[in-house]
Formats: C-alpha cells, sequence, structure tokens
C-alpha cells in the first residue's frame, strides 16, 4: 500500500465532499432532500453569458492553449469592473491574473510566498482553503477567532510578537463566509496600516461583494490607500452571475504578489479555457439591472427565512450580506449533533458550524441557494422537531 504524504494525512476530509457524500446516501434512499448546504446558485446563469459561450466555443483560436496569465481582454474586462464597481485603477498586464476559478488562486497563493515554518494568520470559522493552502505550502495556520461579540472581524493587533515575526500573510474575507458579516473601511484601514508596518500581505478573498442587501456596498481591500503595497484580491464570478460551475476569477492587487502566483500558475496549470473567458468577458459587461435581478431573489428569500427561522425560535446572526445564514444552534447540542438531526429527521442538508473550524462551534449555517417556498418548507420540519 502507498502511504499518503504527511501534509495530505493531517487534512480532515474536504468540508463539501463529506457533506456530499452524506447527502448522496439520503438521495439513494429516496428522501426529499433540501439542501441548504454548498453555496451553489440554484438561478441559471444569465442567458448573454451562456449565448456568448455558445459563439466563443466555434472559434478555433480558442481550442488551443489559452495564455497563462489569461486573456489580455479578459483582464482589460476585470480591471474596467474593478473601476467601475469600486473606483480601482488597475493595470491589466501586471495586476490582474486569470483564475480557473478563486479557490485554485487561494489554494496556491501561499506556494509563492511561504516557506516551511512560516506563519499564515487565518481565520477561524472560515472558507477551510485559507489553512488548506497554508499546509500545502508547508506553512503553518495560526488562528485568528472571529467572535460575535468583535462582529466577527479578526484581532490582529493581538497577535503575539513572536507568531508576527515569523508571519508572511494574513486571510481576510467580508463579506464572509460562513457568518455574513461585512467589514467596514475603518477595519480595512487599520488591517493596511498594520500589514505595511509589520511587512504582512494581505490577502483578501472578495467572492460575495455583489451579495448585499443594505444602502451601502462592500468595498475592496484596494480603496484603501497603500493596500496596493500590500495586498492581493481574489474575487470570482461564480457567486456574482451564477457560475460556479465555469470556473472563472481573478487576482488583483500588488504586481510581486500577482507576479508570484502567476509563476506558480505557470508551472502547474495551463490556463483557462478562452470561451470561458470569453464568457466572462459579457458577465462583467453586464447591465448593473440583471445583477440586481439576482440580488432581489435572495433578498426575498433571506428575509423570509429570517423571520421563519426566528419564528420556531433559532437566533439568526442579521448582517445584510451574502447568501448565507449563520444561526445559533438550539441549547443542549453541538453543531455535528444538531446538522445530523436535520438530515436525519427533517432531510435537511446544512453545514455545521465547526466544519469552518473550532470557533465555529455553536452554529450552524443554511444557504439561500433554493427558492423561498423550499426555505420554508425546511423551516416547518425543523417546526415538526418541537424543539
Ligand atoms: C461554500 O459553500 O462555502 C462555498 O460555496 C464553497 C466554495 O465557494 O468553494
Amino acid at each position: 500500500m502507498f502511504e499518503y504524504a504527511q501534509r495530505i494525512k493531517i487534512l480532515p476530509p474536504y468540508l463539501f465532499a463529506q457533506i456530499d457524500q452524506k447527502k448522496r446516501e439520503k438521495l439513494q434512499q429516496g428522501v426529499d432532500l433540501i439542501d441548504l448546504g454548498v453555496g451553489d446558485p440554484d438561478i441559471p446563469t444569465p442567458q448573454p453569458i451562456v449565448e456568448a459561450m455558445k459563439r466563443a466555443v466555434e472559434k478555433p483560436e480558442h481550442h488551443r492553449y489559452p495564455s497563462y496569465e489569461g486573456m489580455f481582454s479578459f483582464r482589460k474586462a476585470v480591471a474596467d469592473w474593478y473601476k467601475r464597481r469600486f473606483g480601482v485603477d488597475l493595470d491589466p498586464h501586471t495586476e490582474i491574473v486569470t483564475l480557473i476559478g478563486s479557490k485554485e488562486g487561494i489554494a496556491h497563493f501561499p506556494l509563492a510566498f511561504v516557506n516551511p515554518g512560516d506563519v499564515v494568520l487565518c481565520p477561524d470559522p472560515a472558507y477551510p482553503v485559507y489553512k488548506i493552502g497554508t499546509i500545502f505550502a508547508g506553512g503553518e495556520p495560526y488562528i485568528l477567532p472571529l467572535k460575535e461579540e468583535n462582529g466577527f472581524l479578526p484581532d490582529f493587533k493581538s497577535v503575539p510578537k513572536d507568531i508576527l515575526k515569523r508571519a508572511k500573510i494574513i486571510w481576510v474575507n467580508y463579506p464572509n463566509n460562513p457568518t455574513s458579516a461585512v467589514a467596514e473601511e475603518s477595519f480595512y484601514k487599520e488591517l493596511i496600516d498594520w500589514a505595511r508596518e509589520n511587512n504582512i500581505i494581505v490577502a483578501s478573498d472578495l467572492a460575495y461583494s455583489e451579495i448585499y442587501f443594505g444602502n451601502k456596498r462592500p468595498m475592496s481591500i484596494l480603496q484603501i490607500e497603500g493596500a496596493k503595497e500590500v495586498a492581493i484580491e481574489f474575487h470570482s464570478l461564480s457567486k456574482t452571475f451564477n457560475m460556479t460551475g465555469w470556473r472563472l476569477g481573478m487576482a488583483v492587487g500588488n504586481k510581486d504578489l500577482i507576479a508570484g502566483l502567476g509563476k506558480v500558475k505557470t508551472n502547474v496549470d495551463s490556463g483557462q479555457f478562452q470561451a470561458i473567458q470569453e464568457a466572462g468577458i459579457t458577465a462583467l459587461s453586464l447591465p448593473e439591472e440583471e445583477v440586481q435581478k439576482i440580488r432581489d431573489i435572495y433578498r426575498e428569500r433571506r428575509n423570509a427565512m429570517i423571520k421563519a427561522l426566528e419564528d420556531v425560535g433559532l437566533e439568526v446572526y442579521k448582517s445584510d450580506a451574502t447568501f448565507y445564514l449563520w444561526v445559533k444552534v438550539p441549547k443542549g447540542y453541538t453543531s455535528a449533533e444538531f446538522v445530523s438531526l436535520l438530515l436525519d429527521k427533517c432531510g435537511i442538508v446544512c453545514t455545521p458550524g465547526n466544519g469552518f473550524g473550532q470557533y465555529g462551534e455553536g452554529y450552524f449555517r443554511t444557504s439561500l441557494t433554493v427558492p423561498t417556498a423550499r426555505l420554508l418548507e425546511a423551516v416547518e420540519r425543523i417546526r415538526g422537531l418541537k424543539l
């Protein structure tokens, strides 16, 4: 038998792969499953993007290897979108690289900057890939707890000096998965000042920037003065344009950080299919009303779901972004116990808070990626538990 390498041995099974397995078992038993697990939009990709893809796939020039850094026209579309949306100027030649989905970039980025034994400051609870990418690079994740009393923001100033000396990267992700929290400008300002003082790379994951319901639109860290000296931002077309299956994202920001990630990528992949990038240009050029329509659907679902969950006595963290709700498990249950109960007794798939890290214990996450009627049906099933 071949033995796994240590870096793989120490990893738990990937959170959503494990949940998929349980889901399959229930479906095989014929359970009418309501899937509030992974954040995978149920709304189809807007038609203009699909049409653009159909045209692009016919073009023989797209059938050959793509460029490593991504088509210039796609990177230019990213630069135009960032300018329009955030007022941020980016040079498509040096400050943008195309990704095969932002997960790929997030997992690969530490390989470019982390030596074995270096520390990466990772929030907890969080998207698991920040920690996984760190481990792949031989780095040590240092946990920054995200606590409700701090608005689920990390207290980066509390990092002890000896850790700080070894720290290379800090990960932040707002609007936040899984808690749905948002970060204000003052948080980002302090973070950038601190990172510049301590020579730490700030890696921001902005995948949920367009899923917001308040009047204030979430910001890019690159809007902060001086951010380009230390920051790289990962973004994705997945959540904004319902394109999770297409695998298209981008990293933008400091040119040396982009070049480092680009160097890793030239050695491990050969770029994203150009037809997908061409469809991505159409996505990034869609009128704002198209995205607003998607946002309105989530808003309606979110409001209905919060009301229904509160009505059965569950406590929901109320933020105004992302298509997730972060909910406290009822007294007497652990996250894993309650999520198992939901699956076994109600046929509902949710994600246990501790799957995102130890500080997620005591919570579970529901996605709003099913129609309102199904969300309400889920809550009726929960009501039947008589908690
Ligand atoms: C999630 O459910 O946390 C995300 O969909 C995972 C991902 O974006 O890869």
